[in-house]
């Protein structure tokens, strides 16, 4: 049977790189083809191929068995392919139903009718059975409402094919069910999807055939009920991951044995929107796991401590000392880093190198009498780039051309180089390929054990309990309760993580270190 979409001996080359080499795929009539491979593996350059923002060296696509060649997104639309790229495309000042019709607004005598946009929205959405406001400006939606714009948007078109890059990164498991909802809806017996993800777990729920590439190639295709996640993360890394282990109970006792170094401890902390009243403390070469649902309070947290939103405490002490925090770079200097959940805004000079974006935060570290030494800065450069497993012809590539996930692990880095006694990290492996977040796990494991101070916020249980020596729950802006690690379990954190706090006293500071 002819296939829905096929790709045949495509290359892709950008100076120095060659992205695709000889890379072929079978999309079927109603089917999820799930597309896995590790950061800069090639599935987002094979996916810009596909609507038109690049154009392959070599090689040929079909749809429906008829070759194509996509001149540019808007043809590839036309065509019937469209694609949801990792960085959204919408226009934050314009409403839902304007950047969903943008370009197609229906018109009246040559002007704009506003009434009959929003009615047109409201049908689709109707349709597609999402409750969404048309007169809403899109830069006040949150990261998962965006990501139904751009599927409602993708739906108007009547599109044959949907390509997503990595739709659930920023997603919540509810989340998830409503965008795989919305998937199921739109498969039919002339449609298909190309999924792309770094999470394994939800291949299993939406695929059924994973296609798996690495460095550029083909490697496999595989029946995904027929497979099991660990065969396909084999294929994607070409090695054995180890994966799975906690910390062992010496380096727990270690990191929180009562007597051990305070170097942050909060009291009182809250906040006219969501916290109330939150307390803990974190020791020296401790990993303290934040664990809740999204919306739970944990990135306020985080936010709050590093000054950068609005926050009272009763008392917040670095190394014993009160200190009042005002904004980010004040948190730096006390010795407090912040990888931030959102990087891609406030973490990467795009326009700048992968050297400069990972040192020139640090420069004073590397410029002993106020002369800034190159060579060591580039050393600098190499070594985190080796350590993170940066994939980039060399640290004088921009930022700008690395994939999503290398360009993540940038940021990872530059705050491993500044010399922080705490480091918070909020959700510092999404986006990151299985293989590289080991790395990821063994460099935090490290920091720890030569005596910094981790707190990590995670939505992935299996990395909470991977990574913590203690975990906190939160759950609706206030702390629910303090698991050791060797209790805690993915049950007993969701129990408290779905605990309502008006059921339960909020647990103070006290209590915390028994
Ligand atoms: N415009 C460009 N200029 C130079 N190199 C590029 C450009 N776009 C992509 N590359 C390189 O091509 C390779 C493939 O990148 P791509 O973005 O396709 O990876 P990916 O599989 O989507 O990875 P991720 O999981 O991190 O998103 C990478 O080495 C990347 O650095
Ligand atoms: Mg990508």
């Amino acid at each position: 049977m002819t296939a829905l979409l096929s790709v045949h001996g495509v290359g892709k080359s950008f100076p120095g790189v060659r992205a695709l080499h000889n890379m072929q795929l079978e999309l079927r009539h109603g089917e999820v083809l799930a597309l896995v491979g590790e950061n800069g593996a090639g599935k987002s350059t094979l996916m810009k191929l596909l609507s038109g923002i690049y154009t392959p060296d070599q090689g040929t696509f079909k749809l429906n068995g008829q070759p194509f060649v996509p001149d540019n997104p808007k043809h590839a639309q036309e065509l019937g392919i469209s694609i949801i790229h990792q960085e959204f495309n919408l226009m934050p000042d314009l409403t839902i139903a304007h950047n969903i019709f943008i370009g197609r607004e229906p018109r009246r005598f040559g002007l704009l009718t506003e009434r009959e946009l929003n009615r047109k929205a409201l049908a689709l959405f109707d349709r597609i059975n999402l409750r969404l406001n048309p007169r809403e400006k899109v830069g006040n939606l949150t990261v998962a409402k965006q990501q139904m714009v751009e599927i409602a948007k993708a739906l108007s078109h009547e599109s044959k094919v949907i390509i997503m890059d990595e739709p659930t990164a920023a997603l919540n498991d509810a989340e998830v069910a409503t965008l795989h909802h919305l998937i199921r809806g739109f498969i039919s017996p002339d449609t298909g999807v190309i999924y792309i993800s770094h999470r394994m777990d939800e291949l299993k729920q939406i695929s059924q055939r994973i296609t798996v590439i690495r460095d550029g190639e083909y490697v496999d295709t595989v029946d995904t009920a027929q497979t099991s996640m660990k065969e396909v993360i084999s294929l994607m890394v070409g090695r054995r991951i180890s994966g799975e282990q906690r910390p062992s109970p010496a380096t727990v006792e270690a990191a929180t044995e009562a007597s051990s170094d305070v170097v942050l401890s909060v009291k009182g902390l809250s906040t006219k929107t969501l916290l109330k009243d939150v307390g803990f403390e974190l020791r020296r070469g401790e990993i303290l796991g934040f664990a809740g649902l999204m919306g739970a309070g944990r990135t306020e947290v985080a936010r709050a401590i590093v000054g950068a939103d609005n926050a009272s405490f009763s008392e917040l002490k670095v190394h014993g000392a009160s200190v009042a925090v005002p904004n980010p770079a004040a948190a730096a200097k006390f010795g407090i880093g912040y990888l931030s959940e959102d990087r891609k805004h406030l973490g990467l000079m795009l326009e700048r190198d992968v050297k400069e974006n990972i040192t020139l935060s640090s420069l004073a570290k590397n410029a002993p009498g106020g002369i800034i030494n190159d060579k060591a800065l580039r050393r600098t450069a190499e070594v985190f780039s080796q350590k993170l497993r940066i994939k980039t012809p060399s640290v004088h590539q921009l930022a700008r051309n690395l994939s999503g996930g290398n360009q993540q692990k940038i940021v990872i880095a530059k705050w491993l180089v500044k010399d922080c006694d705490i480091l918070i990290f909020d959700e510092p492996t999404r986006g990151i390929d299985v293989g590289a977040k080991e790395e990821i796990y063994k460099l935090l494991d490290e920091l720890a054990a030569s005596g910094k101070a981790i707190i990590m916020i995670s939505s992935e249980l299996p990395e909470i309990l991977r990574m913590s020596h203690r975990i906190a729950v939160m759950c609706e802006g206030r702390i629910t309760g303090f698991l050791g690690n060797a209790e805690a379990t993915q049950e007993n954190i969701m129990e408290l993580a779905t605990r309502r706090p008006s059921v339960t006293a909020p647990v103070t500071a006290g209590e915390m270190t028994a």
